[in-house]
């Protein structure tokens, strides 16, 4: 029998193992390519081993729906970069910084930027899954089984093949929080605040997709006389899920852990959040500097506003170090003539612009 310091080391360097696996996320299937569906044959595990990211319980995942991968790592894509878009104009830009943790050590902190990423990222998932069961590329699933709503005017059809919100709602619940699920935290700690912070994140982002699918319709009948309707579930475009979750980030709650093992409300003046909301559990670093500890990447060298006094101004872009004033020739279409028939015709005018970047 091994003795139990040896055992105890182990145990020691399992956990090691499992913190430095914990860097790495299924978000880095929107970094690696997934090969097309129709390239996975049945039952060929290597190619879920791998897969960089995925957590013992995702791995099963990927080896029964080997077809939906393609989709994960498209749907992670997709959030990273609503994600992007979102704060282009803030000091963390949600950039990513390499292939296996994506976006690096900043999501180690449980902050609201993190809290949105979460969000987005579970959001683009539930998309590119209802998405591919409506285009049949997946075999388990495919049109809405929405039924049809009461408010529909009863002349119209309901019947279109729609974008199967619940199916892919159902299957990023499963893909995207197995790794919070299949792990046991001491009730009250650090670790599990941060785990339940995930799941409610995740949710809010799932949700916001389903909630936002709405009713569209197309016309039939003579001559475009729409005396017919077709009408079936689509989903939102995500840019807007992205604005939607950009105003849950503006209003996410702080919360901490109980030793009962629950989220509670820092201040519990505010309301308690729904499942809609984001939460956060850490303050947000001021990403200002570089700091490889933390994961943030500062804002030197950021292009900056000078006449903006929002976040993209260069004063608060900058953190108060100031900034240098380059000149840079934008190329602009100008003076442009329609001819008949019919095409624009346009020059090209540069212009010296003044730009500045944060020092
Ligand atoms: C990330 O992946 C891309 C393409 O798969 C590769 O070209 C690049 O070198 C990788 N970067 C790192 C830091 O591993
Ligand atoms: C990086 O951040 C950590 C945690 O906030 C801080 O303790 C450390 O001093 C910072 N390092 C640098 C080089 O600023
Ligand atoms: C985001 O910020 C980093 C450094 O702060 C910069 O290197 C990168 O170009 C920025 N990305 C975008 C899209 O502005
Ligand atoms: C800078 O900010 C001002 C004020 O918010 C805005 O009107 C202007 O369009 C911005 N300039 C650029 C280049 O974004």
């Amino acid at each position: 029998m091994p003795s139990l310091p040896l055992l105890f080391t182990a145990a020691l360097l399992s956990s090691w193992a499992q913190l430095l696996t914990d860097a790495s996320s299924w978000w880095s299937l929107a970094m690696n390519p997934v090969q097309r569906p129709e390239m996975f044959i049945i039952g060929a595990q290597p190619v879920c081993s791998q897969l960089p990211g995925l957590s013992p319980g995702q791995r099963k995942l990927c080896q029964l729906y080997q077809e939906h991968m393609a989709y994960i790592g498209e749907g992670a894509k997709m959030g990273i970069r609503e994600c992007q878009h979102q704060f282009r104009q803030r000091r963390w830009n949600c950039s990513t910084v390499d292939n296996t943790s994506v976006f690096g050590r900043v999501m180690q902190i449980g902050s609201r930027e993190t809290a949105f990423t979460y969000a987005v990222s579970a959001a683009g998932v539930v998309n590119a899954i209802s998405r591919a069961c409506r285009e049949g590329e997946l075999s388990t699933c495919g049109c809405s089984r929405a039924v049809r709503p009461k408010d529909l005017p009863r002349d119209w059809l309901w019947g279109g093949c729609g974008d199967n919100v619940e199916y892919g709602y159902r299957f990023a619940k499963e893909f995207v929080d197995a790794r919070e699920r299949e792990k046991n935290f001491v009730k009250g700690s650090e670790e599990q605040g941060r785990a339940l912070m995930n799941l409610q994140n995740n949710e809010a982002g799932r949700r916001a997709v389903y909630k936002m699918a709405d009713v569209a319709c197309k016309c039939h009948g003579v001559s475009g006389s729409c005396s017919l309707k077709t009408c079936w579930l689509q989903l939102a475009e995500f840019r807007k899920v992205g604005d939607r979750l950009k105003e849950k980030y503006d209003g996410a709650a702080a919360m901490r852990i109980t030793r009962q093992g629950k989220l509670e409300l820092v201040n519990s003046r505010f309301n308690q959040p729904t499942p809609e909301d984001l939460v956060y559990v850490d303050p947000s670093p001021d990403y200002c500097l570089r700091n490889e500890t933390t994961g943030s990447m500062g804002t030197q060298g950021r292009l900056c506003n000078k006449t903006s006094e929002g976040m993209d101004g260069c004063e608060l872009m900058c953190c108060g170090r100031g900034y240098d004033r380059f000149k840079s020739v934008q190329v602009e279409r100008c003076h442009c003539k329609f001819h008949w028939c019919c095409f624009v015709r346009c020059k090209k005018c540069t212009e010296i612009v003044d730009q500045y970047i944060c020092k």
